[in-house]
């Protein structure tokens, strides 16, 4: 592996590194160097033609769904196979994974984005990052920090607070940057008044020197406004190419507001990029059949079963009617720089279902959604073919052209001719199945109590009909759980409906965003985080805690499958500080682990709890800090269904503490 110094560079060269070659390469020295291309995303390759047009390739289901599989050796498996198709086609860095948090239901990248929760992304992403670097494939951690709307996203920026940006936003980036990454991508956005591409106190004083990050940081396209301030703040490669980022950078250092040390760091750290893409890791192991096989498995563990009375599903015998056009053509991913022209030729769902044998499906001729309004056309055709059949499943959401980068949705409700058609179809039929295709949460009041079961989808990918044709037939049992708590309505969530005032969105929720919100305010929701049902009736018992310091626990608890059904359980630990000098949410995730609990069977789940588990971040002390106490250890199928709960009491050593009960003077 060749090995490049400073001294083998020009000022002027250096100066060309520190911005890309065109859109999607680095400056490669004029052939001193190796030309190192970057690539789209996080759910599959994305490069472009010389036409414009796409190349096609293998469209993974979306990160919001591997979410829900809380499964990090999927999200490793999404990661490992992608980077297959980078060494394809040739590129060295794929910029992805995305680790921001799900904050407001309208954001049109949530389906870019794991979940709602930090610790659950940072788990995920840095799974993530590790299948894809092991084959030699670079990743970029984005978007650094706080891209958490599309609205106005260049130019409006947020407020956020200490403890917020350290426990919510900055917390799912240090838990992903533990995979090392080798490169990190900043985001649009103005955080407390200045650009990510600026601030320093993000780009170095936390991610380097408090997260020891140590690769490169990459501006996200167009999101450098003056690209000296950038580089001195220590953003070290401006994308994409523009003609004036040579000239605007000799300028400053003519004039002397740039020095050789801030050009010779981020120089560095570009150098050491091209180095470490340089190695022998790259070797294809996986057949085109075989990434949509794995396609395929990370879907079935991606759906969510939200409602199922009376166990309709799974649907094993009688005559179905299953509508709507996403049977033939099902969204697979969200819009912008993430989407995957797939080649696969999706099987109609139905074609899918019937060869499972059981229940006989059949799809009403005249009726659609129509592709652009996704309204749906020729009623009377559904509900007449819906009268009689032992049940309906229709199949209703959004694609990539209502969840998109660069614009937010303007409702989180389906449309009004859609909701009117689950409620007509509802007064026809008593057995209704709705599969709701959407990457973010769906506001389902008007419609979800005339409906016996309700399928979230997500995007899944090119995998997506296979997936369901398992999950419908019973063939597998739904284990995907939500990473979005789902609302009442837009209003009832922390982000409400204002979108901020064109400068800043002030984050006034502090760390009580997703279900640390609803949990603070005792608000109820359609369906917490980690919800999810299934087939199997799955009971959890036996907690027990070891102790193996003050700050290091062992939690271990058994769940057993009392059905005919093999079942996989994503099963949470959450943490929740009983007495605390600071307002606290009431439970925290710390800990989740997706296991196979075989039917008639019985699985123990052990789950480590660290010091990080028990911490908050203490403006005071500017540092994380666990105070003595009584915390309790949640063991819950959901956030809001806990199964298991104990109590243990942290006792550090008091020099380690500060006074905070009423107690003798001591010393
Ligand atoms: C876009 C996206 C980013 C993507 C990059 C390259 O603006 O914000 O996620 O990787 O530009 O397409």
């Amino acid at each position: 592996m060749a090995t490049y110094k400073l001294s083998d560079f020009t000022l002027d060269e250096k100066l060309h590194l520190l911005s890309g070659k065109d859109n999607w390469h680095l400056w490669d020295g004029d052939g001193k160097l190796p030309l190192l291309r970057l690539a789209d995303g996080p759910h599959g390759m994305r490069i472009y033609n010389e036409d414009g047009s796409v190349k096609p390739a293998t469209a993974m289901p979306c990160l919001s769904a591997i979410g829900s599989t809380f499964n990090r050796e999927l999200a490793y498996l999404s990661g490992n196979t992608i980077a297959d198709e980078c060494i394809e086609m040739g590129a060295a860095v794929l910029l992805a994974p995305g680790v921001n948090t799900r904050r407001c239901p309208l954001n049109g990248r949530n389906f870019e984005y794991f979940s709602e929760d930090p610790f659950l992304s940072g788990e995920l992403g840095a799974a993530y990052i590790e299948g894809v670097q092991v084959k030699g494939i670079g990743t970029s951690l984005k978007h650094y920090c706080a891209n958490l709307r599309e609205y106005d996203r260049f130019y409006q920026g947020c407020d956020i607070d200490e403890r917020a940006l350290r426990e919510i936003y900055l917390a799912a980036f240090e838990g992903a940057l533990r995979a090392k990454p080798y490169t990190v991508m900043c985001s649009f956005t103005p955080i407390n008044g200045v650009y990510a591409s600026e601030n320093r106190y993000l780009l170095k004083d936390m991610l380097r020197d408090e997260f020891g990050f140590d690769g490169v940081v990459i501006s996200d396209w167009g999101a450098v406004h003056s690209i000296y301030k950038s580089v001195k703040a220590g953003l070290d490669l401006t994308m994409p190419y523009r003609a004036d980022n040579y000239s605007r950078l000799k300028e400053a250092y003519e004039r002397g507001l740039l020095s050789d040390e801030e050009i010779d760091f981020c120089v560095r750290n570009i150098l050491t990029l091209i180095e470490r893409t340089q190695n022998d890791r790259k070797v294809v192991t996986t057949t085109k059949e075989e990434r949509y096989q794995n396609a395929v498995r990370i879907a079935k563990e991606a759906v969510v079963l939200l409602k199922n009375e009376d166990g309709l599903l799974p649907l094993r015998a009688g005559n179905v009617l299953i509508s709507g056009s996403f049977v033939r053509r099902p969204p697979t991913g969200g819009g912008g720089s993430s989407f995957v022209e797939t080649t696969y030729v999706q099987r109609p769902l139905n074609e899918l279902l019937n060869e499972k044998g059981g229940a006989t499906y059949e799809t009403p001729a005249g009726h659609a959604i129509d592709s652009k309004g996704k309204i749906p056309i020729g009623l009377r055709n559904l509900y007449h073919a819906a009268y009689g059949k032992d049940a309906v499943v229709l199949c209703v959401g959004e694609d990539n052209t209502v969840e998109c980068e660069s614009f937010d949705r303007q409702s989180i409700r389906l449309n009004p001719q859609t909701e009117r058609m689950i409620l007509d179809t509802a007064a026809i039929n008593e057995n209704v199945v709705v599969l709701v295709y959407a990457g973010s949460a769906i506001d389902m009041s008007a419609w979800i109590d005339k409906v016996k079961a309700v399928v979230f989808v997500g995007f899944l990918g090119e995998g997506v009909n296979e997936a369901l044709a398992a999950i419908l037939s019973g063939e597998v049992s739904p284990s995907g759980k939500l990473t979005e708590s789902f609302p009442l309505s837009l209003k009832e969530s922390c982000a409400g409906t204002d979108p901020g005032n064109g400068y800043t969105e002030w984050f006034q929720e502090g760390i009580f965003v997703g279900y640390r919100y609803y949990d603070k305010w005792d608000k109820e929701v359609l369906f917490p985080f980690g919800h999810g049902l299934s087939y199997a009736d799955l009971t959890y018992s036996n907690l027990r805690i070891e102790k193996k310091s003050e700050t290091d626990y062992t939690v271990t608890y058994d769940i057993e499958n009392r059905s005919d059904f093999d079942a996989m359980e994503a099963s949470q630990v959450y943490v929740s500080d009983v007495f605390s000098m600071v307002t606290r949410p009431k439970k925290e995730l710390k800990g989740f682990s997706k296991d196979l609990i075989p039917a008639h069977g019985k699985t123990t789940v052990s789950v480590p709890l660290n010091a990080r588990s028990f911490a908050y971040y203490n403006t005071s002390l500017k540092d994380w800090h666990i105070e003595n106490g009584i915390f309790k250890i949640l063991v819950g199928a959901s956030s809001r269904d806990i199964r298991l709960s104990a109590d243990i009491e942290i006792t550090l050593p008091d020099e380690t503490q500060y006074s905070v009960y009423f107690a003798q003077h001591v010393m």
